[in-house]
């Protein structure tokens, strides 16, 4: 069987001159590559005490869902502007290409939830610095952040110290 990072295409100056994209697609379309990568995602988790796990829109929810329901936790969206139907809190924040918005639901998260938040890549770091902001305002606590992949040379963890941050597969 293939490892996992050899699911993982690659496409140079995607969506932007200079930006190597890092294609989920790619793993998610072949059954084994996409067991390896829950798989592989829920043994950073399995043994952990927490109550809830929250993802960004849209690739955050491909993960976290699964991963929710095998470990029988509930699943929080975060969703970009303008799309959840009950009151919100918001946070503005900077991507490895443009800018964004995302919104959680007030009520999603309860005062000392363990939340563990779940996404496919972190290359900046910007969005989940800004989930942890959104989960900690609702009175969360970060226990840990998983990712398939990380960009390293962005940087990203850099903006999550003090956070138990682990990565699948990582690149330079
Ligand atoms: C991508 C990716 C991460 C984020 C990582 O999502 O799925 O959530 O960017 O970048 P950062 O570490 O610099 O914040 P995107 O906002 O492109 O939305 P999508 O999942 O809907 O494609
Ligand atoms: N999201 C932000 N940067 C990315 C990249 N280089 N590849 C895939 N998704 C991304």
């Amino acid at each position: 069987m293939k490892n996992l990072e050899s699911y993982v295409r690659s496409i140079p100056d995607f969506p932007e001159p200079g930006i190597i994209f890092r294609d989920v697609t790619s793993v998610l379309q072949d059954k084994d590559g996409l067991k390896m990568a829950i798989d592989s995602m829920q043994e950073l988790i399995k043994d952990l005490d927490f109550d809830v796990i929250v993802g960004p829109e849209s690739r955050g929810f491909i993960f976290g869902v699964p991963l929710a329901y095998n470990l029988n936790k509930a699943f929080i969206p975060v969703r970009k502007k303008g799309k959840l139907p009950c009151e919100t809190i918001s946070m503005d924040y900077d991507l490895e290409y443009g800018k964004a918005t995302i919104e959680v639901h007030k009520d999603a998260i309860k005062p000392g939830q363990k939340v563990v938040i779940v996404d496919d890549l972190i290359a900046t770091g910007g969005t989940i610095e800004a989930i942890t902001k959104l989960v900690e305002m609702l009175g969360g606590e970060v226990v840990k952040i998983i990712f398939l992949m990380e960009l390293k040379g962005l940087k990203g963890r850099e903006k999550l110290s003090g956070f138990d941050v682990e990565a699948v597969i990582q690149y330079e």
